[in-house]
């Protein structure tokens, strides 16, 4: 087993108070917690007048996510009016019975079946990138972290659409939510603790705009998709719902657009983020590399990879879980308090914020054993102790639980041991690699490596 601690931020020897948790935050959301705040279980702050409480342990976490979701189903306020101009009333913001309608129809689509067809995008794409990787000269740099969204962002555009969507028009539409995800994380911090920001308003105009040009690609797309006849793409599994009248299994179609829009959003961002880190960790572990080349070579042999390969790449989905244990690709999770309720004989007010942050929780000291450090093995299926479903949370959990986890989950791995069937990453001597958080974490600065066929 290995010894490496991967970076992270510097903790504080105190909490800090209100207005430092602002400035730090504004610079970075994990450079504001001390080093208690790994070990305690639960803690607030008030921010102008605001309650911010964070669930720091299993039990609490069940009790907002599971027992009482009810009361937190609500993002808050104002990343729903961020996110509104984009995706309407689509799943990530919607609540209540739209929300649930919705997730409803959903979430066959995302099945093991379903899944399992996907697979055969997840593998053809990635087996194309193998094929663009061999042209790139041995030890020359690349920058993992949009290679990966490339990569994620060409399975989702084509799981959703299928091949009609072609090249150009992928990248216009990875290009256009780029740009709507960058004003959205100008976005001021303020929004993420439920207080009052400026810049929405600000950005308001330049977002609808924004969102108005996503609208008219995605429309146009389903047009196309719709001739086509194509059914095994996602956008098929929709139109089956389509109706000018909303009944309660019935979805217009801007409603399906949005839905689409969603998953798109959510849909490759996190994956690529947990490849480019799962890279920099294997990077820096010969042995957990030495025993990832093997279980690839022994699993795939010189044959193409398969969805029934999935379960046997223990080890690969190991490191993948491991990664978004110490990275995990959404950090925080922010909620806000419908009605007033009582958390460990403490009163949490109605529109107070509850955060639930896995950034906190994967490296809690009274959870886990060597927190910081980088264990793959702990997520094995002949592990001695199972990490609990309370603790680990890189996908959340509850009703709200992402509907992409499966998919996610295979994705990831299918994409990292075909990868590293063929090809080596290394990091450049005297080259550091550190974070970026804003809505999510990922590597900063595009993280080249050096890349080398096997
Ligand atoms: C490593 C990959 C992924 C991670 C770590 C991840 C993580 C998450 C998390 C933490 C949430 C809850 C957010 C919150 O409550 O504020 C979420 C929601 C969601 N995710 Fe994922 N996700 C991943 C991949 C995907 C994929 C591949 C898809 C779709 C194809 C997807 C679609 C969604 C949707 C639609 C929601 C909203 C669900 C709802 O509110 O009912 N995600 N995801």
């Amino acid at each position: 087993m290995n010894d490496f601690i991967p970076p992270y931020p510097k903790r504080h020897l105190k909490a800090l108070g209100p207005i430092d948790t602002l400035k730090y935050a504004r610079r970075d959301l994990l450079s504001i917690w001390d080093e208690n705040a790994f070990d305690r279980q639960f803690m607030s702050i008030k921010i102008i007048n605001k309650m911010i409480f964070i669930a720091n342990h299993p039990d609490i976490v069940r009790h907002v996510f599971l027992t009482n979701n009810a009361n937190y189903e609500k993002k808050s306020q104002l990343m729903r009016k961020a996110l509104a101009p984009l995706l309407g009333e689509g799943l990530f913001i919607s609540d209540g019975d739209i929300w649930k309608k919705h997730r409803e129809m959903e979430t066959p689509m995302f099945s093991t079946e379903q899944v399992a067809k996907y697979s055969e995008v997840m593998i053809k794409t990635t087996e194309e990138r193998v094929q663009q990787w061999s042209q790139i000269p041995a030890d020359s740099l690349i920058h993992v972290l949009p290679q990966m969204g490339q990569l994620t962002a060409e399975i989702i555009c084509r799981t959703l659409f299928g091949n009609q969507l072609g090249a150009e028009q992928a990248a216009q539409v990875v290009k256009s939510f780029a740009e709507y995800q960058s004003l959205i994380e100008q976005m001021d911090i303020n929004t993420f603790f439920g207080l009052p920001s400026w810049i929405p308003g600000l950005n308001a105009g330049k977002a609808t705009k924004a969102a108005k040009a996503i609208h008219a690609i995605v429309d146009k797309v389903i047009e196309e998709g719709e001739k086509s006849g194509n059914s095994d793409t996602l956008l098929a599994h929709f139109l089956k719902y389509q109706s000018h009248t909303v009944t309660a299994n019935t979805l217009t179609r801007e409603q399906i657009r949005n839905e689409l829009i969603v998953l798109f959003m959510a849909g490759h961002e996190t994956t690529a983020n947990t490849l480019a880190w799962a890279w920099y960790l294997i990077s820096q572990c010969p042995d957990v590399e030495q025993r990832l080349h093997e279980e690839v070579d022994a699993v795939f042999g010189n044959r193409s990879a398969t969805f029934t390969d999935v379960s046997k790449l223990t080890y690969t989905r190991a490191i993948i879980e491991e990664t978004m244990r110490l990275y995990p690709p959404v950090p925080i999770l922010s909620r806000e308090a419908s009605a007033d309720d009582t958390i460990r004989k403490r009163l949490v007010p109605a529109g107070s914020i509850m955060l639930v942050v896995p950034w906190l929780l994967h490296r809690h000291k009274q959870f886990w054993d060597k927190p910081d450090h980088f264990i793959p093995e702990r997520f094995l299926p002949d592990a001695p102790t199972k990490p609990d479903r309370f603790t680990y949370i890189p996908f959340s959990i509850g009703p709200r639980v992402c509907i992409g986890k499966y998919f996610g989950l295979v994705e990831t791995t299918l994409c990292l041991a075909i990868l590293a069937r063929h090809f080596r990453l290394r990091v450049p001597e005297g080259q550091t690699v550190s974070h970026e958080c804003r809505l999510t974490l990922r590597p900063k600065d595009n993280l080249p490596m050096q890349i080398t066929p096997r």
